[in-house]
């Protein structure tokens, strides 16, 4: 068998996760810049370490020669939503995107695993540039709310921990935890509407303080300085009066002034 050179190897392996990271959480930007709710909360990226891809080949019996193909996540990119409907508003997200191919997915969330995982897996093929040229690699992307990974990762940690041979008694444990995650989650989603309604003028509020903040900080270099200063005064009263409707009023009415001094604030 020939020398793997494994920096060679993983490298595009590592560039793949930093600019999905990079993407996903462009996405999340887009979402709050446009002030609507963003269907993914948090975006992680891991590339496995080449002792869990000697293990996982020597554990598969797969031959080192072909460990690229058959080991799907070497890289791999976990995205965690806050509600199970976000999950499949993601995996929307991802099929209609034109710079990764899906290779498989597994909805683990309404087929659970026996051990109670809930979880919807991709395996996309994506490509990367590297100076041998592009490279297609697999990723591994992993979908699942707040609550299904508070419960893997103690899940795994305790697998980790008794290196496979749980005992009965906490494996019915977390199987019963695995119940109240999915309970947890369905009540979420029931109260899904209003949280998300919160969040989106929690969203709102702070773009149209961004903005005013932005139009008095430009007015201020070219205005009358005692004006910009009413202004500002102006913008605390009514921010400390808390009114939503006055606050994008008179982000409205700033953005008027400074566009008479031609100093529209860059958003
Ligand atoms: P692997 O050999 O682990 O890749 O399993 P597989 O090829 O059958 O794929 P599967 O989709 O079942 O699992 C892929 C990944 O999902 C794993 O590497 C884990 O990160 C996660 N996963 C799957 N099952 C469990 C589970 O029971 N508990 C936890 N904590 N994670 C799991
Ligand atoms: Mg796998």
């Amino acid at each position: 068998m020939k020398i793997q050179l494994w920096r060679e190897i993983l490298g595009p392996y590592e560039l793949a996760v930093n600019e999905l990271v990079v993407k996903f959480n462009h996405i999340i930007d887009e979402y709050k810049e446009a002030g609507e709710y963003s269907p993914i909360e948090l975006v992680t990226g891991r590339l496995k370490t080449i002792s869990s891809i000697l293990e996982k080949a020597q554990k598969k019996g797969i031959d080192l020669e072909h460990f690229q193909e058959k080991i799907e996540d070497i890289a791999g990119i976990r995205i965690i939503c806050q509600f199970v409907e976000d999950i499949y508003k993601v995996v929307d997200i991802i099929k209609r995107r034109s710079d990764m191919r899906i290779k498989s997915e597994k909805d683990y969330i309404n087929n659970m695993k026996e051990s109670g995982y809930r979880s919807y897996h991709i395996i996309v093929y994506y490509n990367v540039e590297t100076m041998k040229g592009t490279k297609e690699i697999q990723v591994e992307i992993q979908i699942r709310t707040l609550a299904m990974n508070f419960w893997a990762t103690i899940e795994h940690s305790l697998q980790y921990k008794y290196n496979k041979n749980m005992p009965a008694h906490i494996r019915q444990r977390l199987s019963s935890a695995a119940e109240a995650i999915l309970i947890l989650d369905q009540e979420m989603s029931a109260v899904r509407d209003e949280i998300m309604d919160a969040q989106n003028s929690f969203n709102i509020k702070a773009n149209t303080v961004a903005d005013i903040l932005t139009n008095i900080q430009n007015l201020y270099r070219v205005a009358n300085k005692q004006e910009v200063i009413n202004i500002q005064d102006e913008f605390f009263r009514i921010y400390q009066n808390g009114d939503k409707d006055e606050l994008e009023k008179f982000s409205m009415h700033l953005d008027k002034i400074a566009e008479r001094y031609g100093a529209q604030s860059l958003k």
